[in-house]
């Protein structure tokens, strides 16, 4: 069966990146088809940012609950119901997707559901139907990937999406990988009662951080009993009946009842005609370029299938640039360096522009400042530690904002207009930040790169 005239787009996935595009597309006029296998809301909604961070609250809350005393509240915790926290993490969901459902139907946003594959520049086929459109777009996203010789078995060596169903809190676990994803998981685990141990190739914990942010989590999690291999390269892992004990190179063993592998995720491409019709590829990644148009003029691609930060909001960003150029609006390509970054742990690490490192390696004269959350009078309320760090060019605009504590990751919307405003520490030494919150350390880094340090020595 073939469709009668072709629609504007069609998109291969209804993820943060495909159905970002829909909706916007949909907005200025055109007539939208989105093939998803799964549901709507894909890897962000059902298996990533928002059940992650339902988990992550619970594990918050039995934090609460432990930690009562030091406020002066007595009370104490008995158990985790992972059913309970299961139950309250799928209605999340559950009611995020009712709301996303609803918002791409008054959009009049055609879905088919099934496995799609890209026939032609202008075509994708669907369980026999061919949808033709004057544009596609390719925002088929990623899945959890492993290493060669590590078979993940789903019982013993599980991935996230494994562990965001289980029904039983493990007694220890060993995690592979100590990026967002590692982290994240060793948190809720260890507040759920776990012990746990994160092996990671390189020398620190989010290592793509500020080396002072990853230290700083390295510390946090030290002291909540949290054991880091790190610069520690996994060689192999033997399943047994109770567990799996992992060897490492340099002959160090470990064991657990359980590996969660979080090595990175890699794209959702193969065998869906892709290469087939001319898309330029890079190891799975659809190459794009700063517009998000693939080698083939009338293709584009977003999210997690290229090769940009693998994250939700710039899904979003880069679906919204690809409808408003197919509507013929004038667009600017993502500022990646831009984008704010956030590992939801327990304390949170919370990011946006260039590393010390990264800006010295671009030329900078780099000057810097790091206001210890120790001299915050809401932090020392809520018993965190942590600090901001701002990064900025020696006489120059704010390069980069580095930050670790609880809730951080509400303040570095801030810091991202900071960062993209290219704000002089000085501009930002005159606003006025509410006392007390934890903002007030965004300013009082400032203050102190602009030479004038207030509750911090100089
Ligand atoms: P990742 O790429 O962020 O981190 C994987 C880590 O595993 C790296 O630090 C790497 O050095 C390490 N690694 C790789 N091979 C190893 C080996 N053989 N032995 C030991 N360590 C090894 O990937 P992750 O955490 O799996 O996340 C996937 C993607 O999803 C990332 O792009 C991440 O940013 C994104 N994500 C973002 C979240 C957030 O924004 N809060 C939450 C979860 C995921």
């Amino acid at each position: 069966m073939t469709q009668p005239r072709p629609v504007d787009l069609v998109i291969l996935g209804g993820g943060s990146g495909g159905y970002a595009a829909a909706l916007r597309a949909a907005e200025l006029g055109m007539t939208v088809v989105m093939v998803e296998r799964d549901k709507v809301g894909g890897t962000c909604l059902h298996r990533g940012c928002i059940p992650t961070k339902a988990l992550l609250h619970s594990a918050e809350t039995v934090d609460v609950i432990k930690e009562a005393a030091q406020f002066g509240v007595n009370g104490s915790f008995e158990s985790v119901d992972m059913a309970a926290v299961n139950g309250y993490k799928d209605k999340v969901v559950e009611g995020l997707f009712k709301g996303l459902t609803g918002l791409v139907k008054s959009r009049k946003i055609e879905v088919v559901r099934g496995t799609g594959t890209l026939v032609s520049p202008t075509a994708v086929e669907v369980d026999g139907r061919t949808i033709e459109a004057n544009h596609v777009l390719l925002a088929t996203g990623s899945y959890a990937r492993s290493i060669p010789g590590l078979d993940v078995d789903h019982q013993r060596i599980v991935t996230s999406d494994d562990a965001l169903s289980f029904d039983r809190i493990p007694a220890s676990v060993i995690i592979l990988g100590a990026g967002a994803i590692g982290c994240e998981f060793a948190s809720v685990w260890s507040s759920f009662g776990a012990d746990v141990t994160i092996v990671e190739a390189l020398p620190h914990l989010v290592p793509l951080e500020e080396k002072s942010s990853s230290k700083l989590l390295e510390r946090a999690f030290r002291k909540r009993g949290i054991k880091q291999e790190l610069g520690a390269r996994f060689a192999s892992a033997t399943v047994s009946d109770t567990g799996v004990t992992v060897a490492l190179e340099g002959g160090k063993t470990l064991e657990a009842e359980l590996l969660l592998v979080a090595i990175g995720r890699g794209p959702v491409s193969e065998g869906l005609g892709y290469e087939q019709i001319g898309v330029e590829m890079e190891r799975g990644f659809v190459k794009v370029d700063a517009y998000c148009q693939t080698s083939v003029p009338t293709v584009s691609a977003v999210g997690d299938l290229i090769p940009t930060l693998q994250l939700a909001h710039v899904g979003f960003a880069e679906g919204i640039l690809v409808a408003e150029r197919l509507a013929g609006l004038p667009v600017t390509p993502v500022d990646y360096d831009g984008v704010p970054r956030v590992t939801y742990s327990h304390p949170e690490v919370a990011s946006v522009g260039l590393t010390s490192k990264v800006a010295t390696e671009r030329g900078y004269d780099v000057v810097e400042a790091t206001y210890d959350l120790a001299g915050n009078g809401k932090a020392r309320i809520l018993g965190t530690a942590g600090a901001v760090k701002v990064v900025a060019a020696k006489d120059g605009p704010v390069l980069g904002v580095h930050m670790v504590g609880e809730r951080v990751g509400e303040l570095i919307a801030e810091a991202q207009l900071i960062t993209n405003w290219e704000a002089l520490p000085s501009e930002v030494a005159q606003l006025i930040h509410p006392h007390p919150t934890m903002s007030e350390a965004v300013g009082e880094a400032h203050l102190a790169l602009a030479g004038k340090p207030l509750h911090s020595h100089s």
